[in-house]
């Protein structure tokens, strides 16, 4: 059926909402919008339709005959120097994807956590010669760092400007406006991130070592360098700042509920806190797909070729499924969430990230340092539209 044959009514504007909502309080929004407005055009997004039931995000990520991901109006492609795999369908990126999968598959990670426990021993070694730290600079980000060196294939000089050329992607691939000073920020990360990978794909054909970029050299049927360059950048843009934002979102979610980080304790079962911490701040809110075809949700008209945004953010707090969400709750059924996304894009990383967190990262965190607490629960702010986590952790260690 063609948009001219589809009856629907016009999609209502939210002009209530600002940018700075969005950024430092948007489960108010969300809850606000899911229950007047469940799919509605932001004024504060440009008008930009979002998705914010759980139901419709679900749709929105799984109905390919009306979404897809193919957007060439995007920045995205020029700061990443190409169309990653994230923004294709079909058999063009059933080929990228398969390429990357036998790296992350849940039986093939089990080989990195003895280096995952080493790295985290070492940096609790170097936590315990102070009182109080920061926790994000002292601890997550450098795990998140050190944990995706073994994971992608790179080198310690890759290591260490992970987080820069991550922060240089995403701004460059949210620059709405193509301002060319930024495009320049992300133009010069792509260099120096081109020359690393060179330097260890060299590496990786005379001695593959299972990682991302060894995997994706190997590949039974072979990439285009282009694409092999352009999906480790999406693996760098989309997973360096968000297993940080996840480590800390749960660390905080635990120290704010002694019981609960009693309970993992008492259980072993990490996993709880891992996948509750997930679902309550979500290090990735939103995530966006074209239009593909019209149709109608909730009554409403959803016209071709529009920018949609799903709001994972918003639908793992929906009250259709889950009671008081802003909770944090390792108990609460269901414990599921969409922070990796669903369908032919979940996440690739779901599993690394679990095994980390849920096997090393928590349990040798509160073995080490029992006494752990927040030095100010207050001081603690998470912020973020699109990613989110909190600012800071100051904690004292015991
Ligand atoms: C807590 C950490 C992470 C979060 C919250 C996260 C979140 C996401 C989300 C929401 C998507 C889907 C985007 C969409 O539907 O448009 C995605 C896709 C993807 N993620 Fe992650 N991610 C994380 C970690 C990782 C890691 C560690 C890796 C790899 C080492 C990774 C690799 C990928 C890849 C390759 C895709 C694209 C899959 C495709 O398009 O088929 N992610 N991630």
């Amino acid at each position: 059926m063609t948009e001219n044959t589809l009856s629907g009514a016009d999609i209502p504007v939210d002009t209530q909402t600002t940018l700075e909502m969005l950024e430092d309080a948007p489960s108010e929004v969300y809850a606000r919008l899911r229950k007047g407005s469940p799919i509605v055009r932001l004024q504060a997004l440009g008008g930009r339709i979002v998705f914010t039931k759980a139901e419709d995000t679900t749709r929105v990520k799984t109905d390919a005959e009306h979404f897809w991901s193919t957007d060439s109006t995007s920045p995205m492609q020029r700061a990443f120097g190409g169309h990653t795999l994230m923004r294709k369908d079909g058999c063009p990126h059933l080929k990228e994807r398969r390429a990357m999968e036998p790296a992350l598959d849940p039986d093939h990670i089990q080989r990195w956590k003895p280096a995952f426990a080493r790295l985290t021993d070492r940096l609790l070694d170097d936590l315990a010669a102070h009182k109080s730290v920061d926790l994000l600079p002292a601890f997550a980000a450098p795990i998140s760092a050190g944990y995706l060196r073994t994971v992608l294939g790179l080198d310690g000089a890759g290591e260490e400007r992970l987080f820069d050329w991550a922060t240089s992607l995403v701004r460059g691939a949210m620059n709405g406006s193509f301002d060319s000073e930024i495009f320049k920020i992300s133009d010069q990360a792509n260099v120096e991130m081109n020359a690393c990978f060179d330097r260890m794909i060299e590496q990786h054909w005379a001695a593959p070592d299972g990682s991302v970029l060894s995997a994706m050299i190997n590949a039974t049927d072979p990439l285009e360098i282009s694409q092999i360059r352009t999906n480790m950048k999406i693996c760098i843009g989309g997973a360096v700042i968000e297993t940080r934002d996840a480590l800390l979102s749960t660390i905080y979610g635990l120290l704010c509920n002694p019981d609960q980080l009693r309970h993992c304790k008492a259980s072993g079962n990490w996993d709880l806190a891992c996948q509750e911490g997930l679902r309550w701040v979500a290090p990735i809110q939103a995530s966006p797909r074209m239009v593909k075809k019209a149709l109608v949700m909730r009554g409403l008209l959803i016209p071709e070729g529009e920018t949609v945004m799903a709001i994972q953010a918003s639908a793992n707090h929906d009250e259709d499924l889950w009671d008081a969400s802003d909770r944090f709750d390792i108990h609460r059924s269901p414990l599921s969430h969409q922070t990796f996304g669903e369908g032919a894009h979940k996440c690739l990383g779901v599993y690394v990230y679990r095994l980390l967190a849920a096997e090393i990262v928590l349990p040798r965190l509160f073995e080490r340092f029992p006494a752990l607490c927040l030095a100010d629960r207050a001081a603690v702010k998470f912020k973020g539209f699109a990613f989110r986590g909190p600012t800071s952790m100051e904690v004292y260690l015991g």
